[in-house]
């Protein structure tokens, strides 16, 4: 069976191609960066607009790179929710069109479902049961899985999530959006031991995670800089690195910590890692040298907002009587609400 895979949930547009027999076929992605750099953010009305702009010249020619055409395509899928409203619109509505008129069946799929199996499309694939550790621009969550569709919260972040932590730091620090990425290699720079930034909830007794503090230590850290060296508007770089690196040496510590009180708690030996922040090689590091478990990452290429991820979730539940109708978006929709009833359209 092939599953056409649509994501238009925030700023990348992301099409792909997954065969239940042969895997991932082709996969084509366009990023809307450039398009919202000069806005220092993601303007929804532009990113609408946009995918609107590519999705029909994407599926193309993913449809071309996979040597198959359109009526080829057995089921489509497409991101339901959450993220912004008209984005999803943007690719619902085209995933519906090309249905009706291709005379197959919608698969309404949870952009962080379809984060949460990519690392089922690496080379190395996990077994369930394991713990999920989500860590994107929207969310940083610990999820138990026990298969497909069977997803239970344990934590997550009670503010800004890892991601937006991230980008918050950044975009402080002078560097261009979407900063995480940029803020993670200016950490290879950085000297070790010239800050302090707190490890907030690092001892709380549950699973949450709190970030949004430690943008504020960077935020009085970099005034204090300012006055102090009289530096104007802009941290000289050498003491900007040591910034990133002790930032995001707080951030690895929180959230390795708590993946390893995670798979105490639960009792699971895999832990799968997902989302942006998923490539940050420090977080990838700390979470690989933890002893007695084995960890899974999707290929970074997967890592970010991606088509390939949409069209293998769909393609999971296409057997499971779940593929429906469904013109709604769900910008805000807890993942744990799609247990059982994730594709009732009618809601
Ligand atoms: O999953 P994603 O593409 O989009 C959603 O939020 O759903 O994640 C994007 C987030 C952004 O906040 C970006 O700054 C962050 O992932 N990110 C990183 C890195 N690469 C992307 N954060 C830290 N280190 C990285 N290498
Ligand atoms: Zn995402």
């Amino acid at each position: 069976m092939l599953v056409l895979g649509i994501e238009s949930s925030c700023d990348e547009t992301g099409v792909a191609l997954y065969d239940t027999e042969a895997g991932l076929l082709a996969h084509q992605l366009h990023t809307q960066i450039a398009m919202h750099a000069q806005y220092g953010g993601v303007v929804p009305e532009l990113a609408s607009r946009d995918h609107i702009r590519r999705l029909t010249p994407l599926t193309l020619a993913c449809v071309q790179e996979a040597g198959k055409t359109l009526t080829d395509i057995d089921a489509i899928a497409f991101t339901q929710g959450p993220g912004l409203g008209g984005a999803l619109l943007a690719g619902t509505s085209f995933a519906n069109a090309l249905a009706f008129a291709l005379k197959k069946p919608v698969i309404p799929v949870h952009h962080l479902e379809g984060h949460l199996l990519s690392p089922l499309l690496g080379e190395q694939k996990p077994a369930f049961p394991f713990v999920a550790l989500l860590v994107s621009g929207g969310h940083t969550q610990f999820m138990a899985v026990k298969g497909i569709g069977d997803y239970v919260l344990l934590g997550e972040s009670v503010d800004d999530a890892a991601g937006e932590a991230f980008d918050k730091t950044a975009k402080l620090l002078g560097l261009p959006y979407p900063g995480g990425a940029k803020l993670a290699e200016l950490v290879r720079l950085g000297r070790e031991g010239q800050f302090h930034f707190p490890r907030p909830m690092l001892h709380s007794a549950d699973l949450n995670m709190s970030f949004s503090g430690l943008k504020t230590a960077v935020l009085t850290a970099v005034n204090h800089i300012k006055t102090q060296t009289g530096c104007g508007d802009v941290v000289p770089d050498q003491i900007r690195n040591d910034i990133c690196r002790e930032f995001q040496n707080a951030v690895v510590e929180v959230i390795s910590h708590k993946a390893t009180r995670a798979l105490a708690q639960t009792g699971y030996n895999r832990l799968v890692v997902a989302g942006g922040v998923g490539a940050n090689w420090q977080l990838r590091q700390a979470l690989n040298a933890l002893k007695g478990i084995e960890t899974f990452f999707p290929p970074v290429s997967l890592c970010t907002d991606n088509g390939a991820m949409i069209a293998f979730a769909g393609a999971m539940h296409l057997t499971d009587g779940k593929a429906a109708g469904g013109f709604n978006v769900k910008p805000r929709w807890p993942l744990n609400e799609i247990v059982g009833s994730a594709r009732n359209t009618a809601d």
